[in-house]
């Protein structure tokens, strides 16, 4: 994969989801969609630096564009950390300056940092120095009591001046107290104009929306309306056939045909079974896939017969064969 591929790949993305955009649930979403870029969970730059834990870096070569993102403050420890995912392969290094959990903010990672755009410009001219791969920023349009129409602008200001070429600006502000993670991604008010006119104000700045998209139709309307990006978080992973399978003709213009979830299901089964021959478990990977056939007949007993049976012991592709069987004999 070339060093530059993430940018092109960038029109659309799926959001780094802890816990949820695994190396498993990557790998579903790119057999969907084999130009969207996929960003992992967040890994922190202390867990790598300091922790050893490089094996929160591995991930399958079938993956890329996939970007890496770190959470952290301390700017030689994520320049550490930034050439440590450079070199474990990753096509782009992300900063989270966006997630307001308290684990997080107790670490001085996140949104919090919205309220420090110096330091994120450090942070980020540390990566930028560290390593060849392109660094890039996520971002809230402010917190808590802040201005975004004030602290927005100067904020993108401190890291375009530090040399980031690519922001995601997840619309709404996090509130650092009194929500929780859950709440601050629904509560605080969506304000896709300020985006807009960030774009506006900073045309050289690729720049992609995030928050509240659930289509693709959406999507393009943002992408029409002269964002660069569109990033996708909750509905990509609950419905990932319905942001995915399309993306590639309707977002980047590829010829052939959609993928098909059921076409999907199939190319995971090598896939499945390697991994129980390492030792590995049915249910972390048919966990991702539980939402493949949302909305279609036979999505219910879909769900039901892997979230019953894939945990138990010798499940393996045979289940995944009778659950896919609900969906062939419900058409
Ligand atoms: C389960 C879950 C975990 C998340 N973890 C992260 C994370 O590690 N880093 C991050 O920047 N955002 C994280 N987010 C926020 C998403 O990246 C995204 O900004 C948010 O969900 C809004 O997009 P959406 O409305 O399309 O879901 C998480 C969201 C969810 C639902």
């Amino acid at each position: 994969m070339a060093v530059n591929a993430a940018p092109k790949a960038a029109r659309l993305s799926v959001a780094p989801m802890m816990d949820w955009t695994d190396r498993h649930c990557r790998y579903l979403h790119r057999l969907l969609s084999r130009q969207t870029l996929l960003y992992t969970e967040m890994v922190t730059a202390p867990a790598l630096v300091r922790g050893g834990a490089l094996h929160l870096l591995e991930h399958s070569p079938e993956e890329h564009p996939v970007a890496l993102q770190l959470g952290g403050s301390d700017p030689s420890e994520l320049a550490q950390a930034a050439r440590l995912g450079a070199q474990a392969g990753y096509d782009e290094i992300n900063l989270n300056v966006g997630c307001p959990s308290d684990r997080v903010q107790s670490g001085t990672f996140g949104a919090v940092l919205m309220k420090e755009p110096a330091l994120v410009a450090e942070c980020c001219a540390a990566m930028i120095a560290a390593q060849p791969v392109e660094v890039t920023v996520k971002c809230r349009i402010g917190v808590d009591d802040q201005d975004p129409e004030q602290v927005l602008p100067e904020f993108l200001a401190h890291i375009v001046a530090a040399g980031v070429e690519r922001v995601t600006i997840h619309a709404r502000k996090a509130w650092l107290q009194g929500l929780s993670p859950k709440e601050n991604r629904d509560i605080p008010p969506l304000d896709y104009d300020l985006v807009h006119r960030m774009k506006g104000l900073f045309p050289n700045l690729h720049i992609s929306l995030n928050g509240g998209v659930t289509t693709l139709a959406q999507a393009q309307a943002a992408l029409q309306g002269g964002l660069d990006g569109v990033m996708v978080g909750r509905a990509a992973y609950h419905q990932p056939a319905d942001i995915l399978c399309a993306a590639d003709r309707v977002i980047f213009g590829a010829g052939g045909p959609d993928s098909t979830p059921e076409a999907v299901v199939y190319a995971m089964l090598p896939y499945i079974e390697r991994h129980l021959s390492q030792g590995g478990k049915l249910n972390q990977i048919t966990r991702h896939m539980l939402g493949l056939f949302a909305g279609r007949p036979g999505a219910r007993a879909w769900r039901r017969i892997l979230s019953e049976g894939a945990a138990q012991p010798g499940a393996g592709p045979a289940l995944v064969q009778k659950a896919l069987n609900q969906i062939t004999c419900a058409a």
